[in-house]
Protein backbone atom coordinates (compact mmCIF):
# COMPACT_ATOMS: atom_id res chain seq x y z
CA UNK A 1 0.00 0.00 0.00
CA UNK A 2 1.49 3.50 -0.52
CA UNK A 3 -0.20 5.50 2.15
CA UNK A 4 -0.69 9.22 1.71
CA UNK A 5 -1.68 11.28 5.14
CA UNK A 6 -2.72 14.50 4.87
CA UNK A 7 -2.72 16.86 7.91
CA UNK A 8 -2.87 20.85 8.03
CA UNK A 9 0.02 21.20 10.34
CA UNK A 10 3.05 18.54 9.62
CA UNK A 11 6.41 17.82 12.02
CA UNK A 12 9.73 17.92 10.72
CA UNK A 13 11.18 19.02 14.44
CA UNK A 14 13.83 16.39 15.85
CA UNK A 15 13.48 15.61 19.93
CA UNK A 16 15.49 17.93 20.45
CA UNK A 17 13.51 21.18 18.90
CA UNK A 18 9.96 22.45 20.16
CA UNK A 19 7.24 21.34 18.76
CA UNK A 20 3.74 22.84 18.63
CA UNK A 21 0.23 20.57 18.37
CA UNK A 22 0.09 17.02 19.81
CA UNK A 23 -1.23 16.13 16.30
CA UNK A 24 1.86 16.69 14.16
CA UNK A 25 4.34 15.37 17.35
CA UNK A 26 2.42 11.79 17.70
CA UNK A 27 2.41 11.56 13.85
CA UNK A 28 6.21 12.27 13.59
CA UNK A 29 7.77 9.50 14.54
CA UNK A 30 5.04 6.90 13.23
CA UNK A 31 5.07 8.08 9.78
CA UNK A 32 8.55 8.40 9.58
CA UNK A 33 9.03 4.53 9.64
CA UNK A 34 5.78 3.39 8.04
CA UNK A 35 7.19 5.04 4.45
CA UNK A 36 4.55 7.06 4.44
CA UNK A 37 3.81 10.20 2.41
CA UNK A 38 3.40 13.19 4.41
CA UNK A 39 1.14 15.77 3.34
CA UNK A 40 0.42 19.21 4.78
CA UNK A 41 0.69 23.15 4.33
CA UNK A 42 4.40 24.94 4.45
CA UNK A 43 2.68 27.22 6.90
CA UNK A 44 3.25 29.63 3.76
CA UNK A 45 0.69 31.05 1.23
CA UNK A 46 1.05 32.13 -2.81
CA UNK A 47 -1.32 33.41 -5.27
CA UNK A 48 -2.98 29.67 -5.70
CA UNK A 49 -2.56 29.64 -9.69
CA UNK A 50 0.83 27.64 -9.77
CA UNK A 51 1.19 24.65 -12.03
CA UNK A 52 3.34 22.77 -9.49
CA UNK A 53 1.46 23.36 -5.71
CA UNK A 54 4.15 21.70 -3.89
CA UNK A 55 6.65 23.94 -2.09
CA UNK A 56 8.91 21.41 -0.92
CA UNK A 57 9.01 17.73 -1.44
CA UNK A 58 12.31 16.28 1.26
CA UNK A 59 12.92 12.36 2.55
CA UNK A 60 11.31 12.06 6.02
CA UNK A 61 12.85 8.65 7.33
CA UNK A 62 11.62 5.90 5.02
CA UNK A 63 9.29 8.06 3.46
CA UNK A 64 8.55 11.84 2.11
CA UNK A 65 7.01 14.99 3.13
CA UNK A 66 5.33 16.91 1.05
CA UNK A 67 4.76 20.45 1.54
CA UNK A 68 1.95 22.84 -0.22
CA UNK A 69 1.59 26.57 -0.16
CA UNK A 70 -1.61 26.99 0.61
CA UNK A 71 -3.61 29.84 -1.64
CA UNK A 72 -3.29 32.81 -0.16
CA UNK A 73 -6.73 34.77 -1.41
CA UNK A 74 -8.33 31.21 1.15
CA UNK A 75 -6.00 30.74 3.85
CA UNK A 76 -7.41 33.15 6.59
CA UNK A 77 -10.97 32.13 5.91
CA UNK A 78 -9.85 28.52 6.02
CA UNK A 79 -7.31 28.32 8.87
CA UNK A 80 -8.19 31.37 11.37
CA UNK A 81 -11.98 31.38 9.80
CA UNK A 82 -13.68 28.59 9.19
CA UNK A 83 -11.39 25.60 10.71
CA UNK A 84 -10.37 27.41 13.85
CA UNK A 85 -13.57 29.90 14.59
CA UNK A 86 -16.39 27.94 13.49
CA UNK A 87 -15.65 24.20 13.59
CA UNK A 88 -13.05 24.17 16.80
CA UNK A 89 -15.05 26.03 18.95
CA UNK A 90 -18.10 23.83 18.32
CA UNK A 91 -16.33 20.31 18.26
CA UNK A 92 -15.72 22.19 21.60
CA UNK A 93 -18.75 22.16 22.78
CA UNK A 94 -18.26 26.52 22.98
CA UNK A 95 -21.76 27.47 20.85
CA UNK A 96 -20.92 30.65 22.10
CA UNK A 97 -17.73 31.25 20.26
CA UNK A 98 -18.49 29.78 16.90
CA UNK A 99 -18.05 32.65 14.01
CA UNK A 100 -18.46 32.17 10.38
CA UNK A 101 -19.21 34.18 7.42
CA UNK A 102 -20.43 32.65 3.96
CA UNK A 103 -16.62 33.61 2.69
CA UNK A 104 -15.17 31.77 5.40
CA UNK A 105 -17.17 28.75 4.31
CA UNK A 106 -16.02 29.69 0.91
CA UNK A 107 -12.48 29.63 1.47
CA UNK A 108 -12.62 26.09 3.57
CA UNK A 109 -14.19 24.55 0.92
CA UNK A 110 -12.07 26.26 -1.57
CA UNK A 111 -8.84 24.89 0.39
CA UNK A 112 -10.14 21.57 1.20
CA UNK A 113 -10.28 21.31 -3.31
CA UNK A 114 -7.20 22.80 -3.31
CA UNK A 115 -5.77 20.10 -1.16
CA UNK A 116 -7.53 17.28 -2.91
CA UNK A 117 -6.41 18.61 -6.96
CA UNK A 118 -2.83 18.39 -5.30
CA UNK A 119 -2.75 15.24 -3.82
CA UNK A 120 -3.84 13.85 -7.17
CA UNK A 121 -0.37 13.45 -8.00
CA UNK A 122 -0.01 10.56 -5.39
CA UNK A 123 -3.20 8.55 -6.44
CA UNK A 124 -1.83 5.45 -7.78
CA UNK A 125 -3.26 2.13 -7.98
CA UNK A 126 -2.17 0.89 -4.43
CA UNK A 127 -2.98 3.92 -2.75
CA UNK A 128 -4.76 4.51 0.26
CA UNK A 129 -5.32 8.40 1.86
CA UNK A 130 -5.59 8.88 5.61
CA UNK A 131 -6.60 12.27 6.54
CA UNK A 132 -6.47 13.95 9.69
CA UNK A 133 -8.69 16.39 11.57
CA UNK A 134 -10.91 19.18 11.19
CA UNK A 135 -9.35 21.39 8.62
CA UNK A 136 -10.30 18.83 5.88
CA UNK A 137 -13.61 17.17 6.46
CA UNK A 138 -15.06 17.94 3.11
CA UNK A 139 -11.43 16.44 1.46
CA UNK A 140 -12.72 13.22 1.39
CA UNK A 141 -15.79 14.29 -1.44
CA UNK A 142 -13.47 16.44 -3.17
CA UNK A 143 -11.17 13.13 -3.93
CA UNK A 144 -14.18 11.33 -5.20
CA UNK A 145 -15.66 13.96 -7.03
CA UNK A 146 -12.41 13.90 -8.93
CA UNK A 147 -13.03 10.49 -9.17
CA UNK A 148 -11.04 8.73 -6.68
CA UNK A 149 -11.65 5.69 -5.90
CA UNK A 150 -8.89 4.45 -3.19
CA UNK A 151 -9.62 3.72 0.11
CA UNK A 152 -9.71 7.20 1.71
CA UNK A 153 -9.71 7.14 6.24
CA UNK A 154 -10.24 10.14 8.52
CA UNK A 155 -9.49 10.91 11.87
CA UNK A 156 -10.58 13.64 14.15
CA UNK A 157 -8.22 14.68 16.96
CA UNK A 158 -10.56 16.78 18.81
CA UNK A 159 -13.81 15.69 20.50
CA UNK A 160 -17.24 15.62 18.32
CA UNK A 161 -20.35 17.08 20.88
CA UNK A 162 -23.89 16.95 20.64
CA UNK A 163 -26.10 17.07 17.40
CA UNK A 164 -27.12 20.49 18.85
CA UNK A 165 -24.09 22.08 18.99
CA UNK A 166 -23.42 20.81 15.52
CA UNK A 167 -26.60 22.30 14.10
CA UNK A 168 -25.02 26.02 15.71
CA UNK A 169 -22.30 25.48 12.62
CA UNK A 170 -23.29 27.12 9.12
CA UNK A 171 -23.72 24.06 6.41
CA UNK A 172 -23.32 21.65 8.96
CA UNK A 173 -25.41 18.92 7.28
CA UNK A 174 -23.59 19.78 3.84
CA UNK A 175 -19.97 19.01 5.32
CA UNK A 176 -21.32 16.10 7.53
CA UNK A 177 -22.99 14.59 5.05
CA UNK A 178 -19.50 15.16 2.59
CA UNK A 179 -17.34 13.45 5.01
CA UNK A 180 -19.46 9.98 4.40
CA UNK A 181 -17.35 9.77 1.51
CA UNK A 182 -14.71 8.45 3.62
CA UNK A 183 -14.86 4.71 4.13
CA UNK A 184 -14.00 5.06 7.74
CA UNK A 185 -13.95 7.73 10.45
CA UNK A 186 -11.55 7.49 13.41
CA UNK A 187 -12.47 8.96 16.59
CA UNK A 188 -10.72 9.14 20.24
CA UNK A 189 -13.92 8.05 22.31
CA UNK A 190 -16.79 6.19 22.32
CA UNK A 191 -18.79 9.41 23.14
CA UNK A 192 -17.49 11.16 19.97
CA UNK A 193 -18.08 8.72 17.89
CA UNK A 194 -21.86 7.86 19.26
CA UNK A 195 -22.56 11.63 19.22
CA UNK A 196 -21.62 11.28 15.22
CA UNK A 197 -24.06 8.20 14.58
CA UNK A 198 -26.91 10.13 16.33
CA UNK A 199 -26.65 12.97 14.30
CA UNK A 200 -26.36 10.67 10.89
CA UNK A 201 -29.37 8.87 12.60
CA UNK A 202 -30.98 12.12 13.45
CA UNK A 203 -30.23 15.12 10.91
CA UNK A 204 -29.46 13.25 7.91
CA UNK A 205 -31.85 10.67 8.47
CA UNK A 206 -29.83 7.96 7.18
CA UNK A 207 -29.60 4.09 8.40
CA UNK A 208 -26.54 2.95 10.90
CA UNK A 209 -25.86 -0.54 11.61
CA UNK A 210 -23.96 -1.21 14.37
CA UNK A 211 -20.50 1.26 13.34
CA UNK A 212 -21.68 1.50 9.80
CA UNK A 213 -23.39 4.36 7.48
CA UNK A 214 -24.87 3.72 4.35
CA UNK A 215 -25.29 6.59 2.41
CA UNK A 216 -24.92 7.72 -1.39
CA UNK A 217 -21.20 7.54 -0.96
CA UNK A 218 -21.66 3.51 -0.05
CA UNK A 219 -21.08 2.10 3.24
CA UNK A 220 -18.68 4.34 5.78
CA UNK A 221 -17.57 2.99 9.34
CA UNK A 222 -17.38 4.84 11.88
CA UNK A 223 -15.23 3.77 14.82
CA UNK A 224 -12.83 4.50 18.26
CA UNK A 225 -9.26 4.41 17.74
CA UNK A 226 -7.75 6.18 21.11
CA UNK A 227 -4.41 7.96 20.48
CA UNK A 228 -1.74 6.82 22.35
CA UNK A 229 2.12 7.99 22.84
CA UNK A 230 5.75 5.82 22.28
CA UNK A 231 5.72 5.85 26.36
CA UNK A 232 8.97 4.11 26.25
CA UNK A 233 11.25 6.54 23.94
CA UNK A 234 9.09 9.29 26.36
CA UNK A 235 10.67 7.63 29.57
CA UNK A 236 14.08 7.48 28.16
CA UNK A 237 14.17 11.22 26.97
CA UNK A 238 12.54 11.86 30.40
CA UNK A 239 15.43 9.81 32.16
CA UNK A 240 18.20 11.15 29.75
CA UNK A 241 17.07 14.90 30.28
CA UNK A 242 17.53 15.65 34.02
CA UNK A 243 20.95 16.26 32.54
CA UNK A 244 19.71 18.95 30.42
CA UNK A 245 20.55 22.67 31.41
CA UNK A 246 16.75 23.54 31.67
CA UNK A 247 16.25 20.64 33.86
CA UNK A 248 18.60 20.89 36.07
CA UNK A 249 18.35 24.50 36.59
CA UNK A 250 14.62 24.38 37.03
CA UNK A 251 15.67 21.48 39.88
CA UNK A 252 18.10 23.77 41.59
CA UNK A 253 16.06 26.82 41.80
CA UNK A 254 13.13 24.60 43.55
CA UNK A 255 15.20 24.68 47.14
CA UNK A 256 13.45 21.46 48.11
CA UNK A 257 10.27 23.08 47.52
CA UNK A 258 7.74 20.77 45.25
CA UNK A 259 6.03 21.94 41.71
CA UNK A 260 3.20 21.54 39.93
CA UNK A 261 3.28 21.58 36.20
CA UNK A 262 0.98 22.08 33.01
CA UNK A 263 1.81 22.55 29.78
CA UNK A 264 -0.53 23.67 26.93
CA UNK A 265 -1.15 25.62 23.58
CA UNK A 266 -2.94 28.97 24.85
CA UNK A 267 -6.51 27.79 24.28
CA UNK A 268 -9.91 28.43 26.11
CA UNK A 269 -10.75 24.53 25.21
CA UNK A 270 -7.70 23.95 28.24
CA UNK A 271 -9.21 25.25 31.16
CA UNK A 272 -6.29 27.89 32.33
CA UNK A 273 -7.95 30.35 34.16
CA UNK A 274 -9.81 27.47 36.03
CA UNK A 275 -6.54 26.00 36.98
CA UNK A 276 -4.96 29.36 37.70
CA UNK A 277 -8.12 30.07 40.22
CA UNK A 278 -7.76 26.14 41.80
CA UNK A 279 -4.28 27.35 42.71
CA UNK A 280 -5.36 30.43 44.10
CA UNK A 281 -7.71 29.05 46.18
CA UNK A 282 -5.51 26.53 47.45
CA UNK A 283 -3.22 28.91 48.58
CA UNK A 284 -5.72 31.32 50.09
CA UNK A 285 -7.12 27.97 51.74
CA UNK A 286 -4.04 26.73 52.59
CA UNK A 287 -1.46 29.43 53.43
CA UNK A 288 1.26 26.91 54.26
CA UNK A 289 1.52 25.97 51.19
CA UNK A 290 3.04 28.86 49.86
CA UNK A 291 6.96 28.14 49.47
CA UNK A 292 6.32 24.67 49.88
CA UNK A 293 4.02 24.38 46.28
CA UNK A 294 4.55 26.21 43.27
CA UNK A 295 2.88 25.99 39.52
CA UNK A 296 5.36 25.78 36.28
CA UNK A 297 2.36 26.61 33.78
CA UNK A 298 4.03 26.60 30.03
CA UNK A 299 1.28 27.85 27.93
CA UNK A 300 2.36 28.20 23.93
CA UNK A 301 0.89 30.92 21.83
CA UNK A 302 -2.05 29.54 19.84
CA UNK A 303 -4.00 31.53 16.91
CA UNK A 304 -3.76 35.14 18.18
CA UNK A 305 -4.85 36.73 15.42
CA UNK A 306 -8.33 34.98 16.65
CA UNK A 307 -10.52 37.80 19.38
CA UNK A 308 -11.21 34.48 21.22
CA UNK A 309 -7.64 33.89 21.71
CA UNK A 310 -6.10 36.94 22.29
CA UNK A 311 -9.12 37.95 25.09
CA UNK A 312 -7.62 34.44 26.34
CA UNK A 313 -3.98 35.80 26.80
CA UNK A 314 -4.98 38.60 28.00
CA UNK A 315 -6.69 37.62 30.43
CA UNK A 316 -4.38 34.21 31.70
CA UNK A 317 -2.08 36.93 31.73
CA UNK A 318 -3.32 39.73 33.99
CA UNK A 319 -4.81 36.69 36.15
CA UNK A 320 -1.13 35.06 36.43
CA UNK A 321 0.23 38.40 37.66
CA UNK A 322 -2.86 39.00 40.24
CA UNK A 323 -2.44 35.86 41.66
CA UNK A 324 1.54 36.21 42.25
CA UNK A 325 0.93 39.75 43.27
CA UNK A 326 -1.27 38.44 46.30
CA UNK A 327 0.69 35.26 47.62
CA UNK A 328 4.47 35.91 46.24
CA UNK A 329 7.27 36.98 48.29
CA UNK A 330 10.34 39.05 47.96
CA UNK A 331 12.42 35.45 47.23
CA UNK A 332 8.97 33.08 46.13
CA UNK A 333 7.06 33.32 43.10
CA UNK A 334 3.82 31.24 42.87
CA UNK A 335 3.43 30.84 39.29
CA UNK A 336 6.16 30.57 36.64
CA UNK A 337 4.16 31.65 33.97
CA UNK A 338 6.43 30.89 30.12
CA UNK A 339 4.78 31.32 26.61
CA UNK A 340 7.49 29.47 24.68
CA UNK A 341 7.55 26.25 23.58
CA UNK A 342 10.09 23.44 24.93
CA UNK A 343 11.29 20.24 22.96
CA UNK A 344 9.96 17.21 23.87
CA UNK A 345 13.17 15.81 25.42
CA UNK A 346 13.28 19.00 27.59
CA UNK A 347 9.85 18.53 28.94
CA UNK A 348 9.87 15.32 29.23
CA UNK A 349 12.61 16.22 31.46
CA UNK A 350 10.30 19.18 33.00
CA UNK A 351 7.41 16.62 33.54
CA UNK A 352 9.98 14.27 35.65
CA UNK A 353 11.02 17.12 37.96
CA UNK A 354 7.51 17.94 38.83
CA UNK A 355 5.34 16.02 41.74
CA UNK A 356 1.90 16.53 40.26
CA UNK A 357 0.78 16.95 36.50
CA UNK A 358 -1.92 19.18 36.07
CA UNK A 359 -3.94 18.80 32.78
CA UNK A 360 -7.53 19.95 33.42
CA UNK A 361 -9.06 21.40 29.75
CA UNK A 362 -12.69 21.67 29.75
CA UNK A 363 -13.08 19.87 26.67
CA UNK A 364 -10.38 17.39 24.69
CA UNK A 365 -9.94 15.03 22.21
CA UNK A 366 -7.14 12.68 24.37
CA UNK A 367 -4.27 15.30 25.37
CA UNK A 368 -1.45 13.27 24.62
CA UNK A 369 0.42 16.10 27.94
CA UNK A 370 -0.99 13.76 29.84
CA UNK A 371 -0.22 10.46 28.91
CA UNK A 372 3.08 12.10 28.36
CA UNK A 373 3.12 13.55 31.94
CA UNK A 374 2.62 9.89 33.18
CA UNK A 375 5.18 8.13 31.33
CA UNK A 376 8.44 10.75 31.99
CA UNK A 377 7.99 9.75 35.64
CA UNK A 378 10.48 7.87 38.08
CA UNK A 379 9.01 4.66 38.66
CA UNK A 380 10.17 4.79 42.14
CA UNK A 381 9.55 7.46 43.21
CA UNK A 382 6.46 8.95 40.16
CA UNK A 383 4.72 12.05 40.38
CA UNK A 384 0.62 12.47 40.32
CA UNK A 385 -1.72 13.44 37.07
CA UNK A 386 -4.10 15.65 38.09
CA UNK A 387 -6.87 15.08 35.01
CA UNK A 388 -9.89 16.35 33.93
CA UNK A 389 -12.69 13.90 33.47
CA UNK A 390 -13.02 15.59 30.16
CA UNK A 391 -10.48 14.84 28.14
CA UNK A 392 -10.37 11.65 26.07
CA UNK A 393 -7.72 10.29 28.25
CA UNK A 394 -9.40 10.25 31.44
CA UNK A 395 -11.36 6.99 29.67
CA UNK A 396 -8.12 5.34 29.53
CA UNK A 397 -5.96 6.94 32.16
CA UNK A 398 -8.23 6.76 35.20
CA UNK A 399 -6.21 5.75 38.11
CA UNK A 400 -5.40 9.41 37.55
CA UNK A 401 -6.87 11.64 40.10
CA UNK A 402 -10.09 13.07 37.55
CA UNK A 403 -11.80 16.05 38.63
CA UNK A 404 -14.31 18.23 37.53
CA UNK A 405 -12.56 21.27 35.43
CA UNK A 406 -15.68 23.75 36.79
CA UNK A 407 -15.20 23.35 40.13
CA UNK A 408 -12.54 25.32 41.66
CA UNK A 409 -12.57 24.02 45.06
CA UNK A 410 -12.65 20.68 44.27
CA UNK A 411 -9.71 20.83 42.23
CA UNK A 412 -7.70 22.88 44.83
CA UNK A 413 -8.48 19.87 47.35
CA UNK A 414 -7.12 17.44 44.88
CA UNK A 415 -4.31 19.83 44.31
CA UNK A 416 -3.66 18.97 47.90
CA UNK A 417 -4.45 15.29 47.59
CA UNK A 418 -1.89 14.71 44.61
CA UNK A 419 0.89 16.72 46.58
CA UNK A 420 0.79 14.67 49.90
CA UNK A 421 0.30 11.33 48.39
CA UNK A 422 1.46 8.44 49.89
CA UNK A 423 4.64 6.81 47.32
CA UNK A 424 2.92 3.32 47.62
CA UNK A 425 -0.19 4.81 46.59
CA UNK A 426 1.62 7.27 43.79
CA UNK A 427 3.36 3.85 42.47
CA UNK A 428 0.23 1.72 42.63
CA UNK A 429 -1.78 4.03 40.29
CA UNK A 430 1.39 5.64 37.99
CA UNK A 431 2.00 1.16 37.65
CA UNK A 432 -1.56 0.69 36.28
CA UNK A 433 -1.96 3.87 33.95
CA UNK A 434 1.96 3.01 32.65
CA UNK A 435 0.42 -0.44 32.37
CA UNK A 436 -2.23 0.85 29.37
CA UNK A 437 0.03 3.16 27.68
CA UNK A 438 2.64 0.25 27.14
CA UNK A 439 -0.54 -1.56 25.97
CA UNK A 440 -2.10 1.43 23.49
CA UNK A 441 0.95 2.86 21.99
CA UNK A 442 1.04 5.45 18.75
CA UNK A 443 2.36 2.47 16.55
CA UNK A 444 -0.46 -0.01 17.28
CA UNK A 445 -2.90 3.15 16.79
CA UNK A 446 -1.67 3.62 13.09
CA UNK A 447 -1.60 0.13 12.49
CA UNK A 448 -5.04 -0.53 13.99
CA UNK A 449 -6.05 2.22 11.43
CA UNK A 450 -4.64 1.11 8.49
CA UNK A 451 -6.03 -2.48 9.38
CA UNK A 452 -9.36 -1.47 9.74
CA UNK A 453 -8.89 0.69 6.23
CA UNK A 454 -7.83 -2.46 4.33
CA UNK A 455 -10.43 -4.65 5.63
CA UNK A 456 -12.98 -2.52 5.61
CA UNK A 457 -12.45 -1.83 1.80
CA UNK A 458 -12.09 -5.71 1.00
CA UNK A 459 -15.72 -5.92 2.37
CA UNK A 460 -17.17 -3.00 0.60
CA UNK A 461 -20.18 -2.80 -1.22
CA UNK A 462 -20.66 -0.57 -4.53
CA UNK A 463 -21.42 2.78 -3.60
CA UNK A 464 -25.66 2.94 -4.21
CA UNK A 465 -28.05 5.71 -3.82
CA UNK A 466 -30.60 4.64 -1.12
CA UNK A 467 -32.23 8.00 -0.30
CA UNK A 468 -35.12 7.66 -2.76
CA UNK A 469 -35.05 10.79 -4.76
CA UNK A 470 -33.06 12.51 -2.46
CA UNK A 471 -30.76 15.36 -4.30
CA UNK A 472 -26.89 15.11 -3.20
CA UNK A 473 -26.79 18.04 -0.26
CA UNK A 474 -23.02 18.32 -1.63
CA UNK A 475 -23.18 20.76 -4.90
CA UNK A 476 -20.73 19.16 -7.62
CA UNK A 477 -18.28 21.76 -8.35
CA UNK A 478 -18.03 22.89 -11.77
CA UNK A 479 -15.01 24.86 -11.81
CA UNK A 480 -14.26 27.42 -8.97
CA UNK A 481 -16.14 30.49 -10.30
CA UNK A 482 -19.61 28.57 -10.60
CA UNK A 483 -19.56 26.54 -6.93
CA UNK A 484 -22.24 26.76 -5.60
CA UNK A 485 -22.36 26.39 -1.71
CA UNK A 486 -25.40 25.53 0.63
O1 LIG B 1 -6.45 18.85 18.86
C1 LIG B 1 -6.30 18.79 17.50
C2 LIG B 1 -5.06 19.48 17.04
O2 LIG B 1 -4.78 19.12 15.73
C3 LIG B 1 -3.88 19.19 17.95
O3 LIG B 1 -3.19 18.10 17.55
C4 LIG B 1 -3.08 20.44 17.91
O4 LIG B 1 -2.64 20.75 19.17
C5 LIG B 1 -4.02 21.46 17.41
O5 LIG B 1 -5.22 20.87 17.07
C6 LIG B 1 -3.44 22.15 16.21
O6 LIG B 1 -3.40 23.46 16.39
P1 LIG B 1 -2.71 24.44 15.38
O7 LIG B 1 -3.82 25.35 14.94
O8 LIG B 1 -1.70 25.15 16.19
O9 LIG B 1 -2.14 23.64 14.27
Amino acid sequence: MNLVVVSNRVARGKANEPMTGGLAAALLPVVEKSGAIWVGSSGRVRDGHQKEPFAEIEALGAGALALLDLPSAHYGGYYEGFANSALWPALHSRSDLIRASQGDYLSYREVNAFMARALLRFNKPDAAFWVQDYHFLALGAELRDLGVSEPIGFFLHTPWPARSVMEGVPHHRELIEAMLAYDLIGFQTEDDCENFLSYVRENLELPVHGDTVRSRHGRTRATVFPIGIDAEKFAQYAAKSVMHPDVSRLRRSLNGEKLAIGVDRLDYSKGLVNRINAFDQMWTAHPQLARTVSLLQIATPSRGSIEAYGNLQAEVARLVSEVNGRHGEVDWTPIRYLNKGFSQAVLAGLYRTAQVGVVTPLHDGMNLVAKEYVAAQNPVDPGVLVLSKFAGAAKELDAALLVNPHDIDGMARTIGVALSMPATERRMRYDAMMKKLQQQTIQQWFVDFIDALQDNQTSKVAAEPIIAGATSLWPRRAGHSSARYH
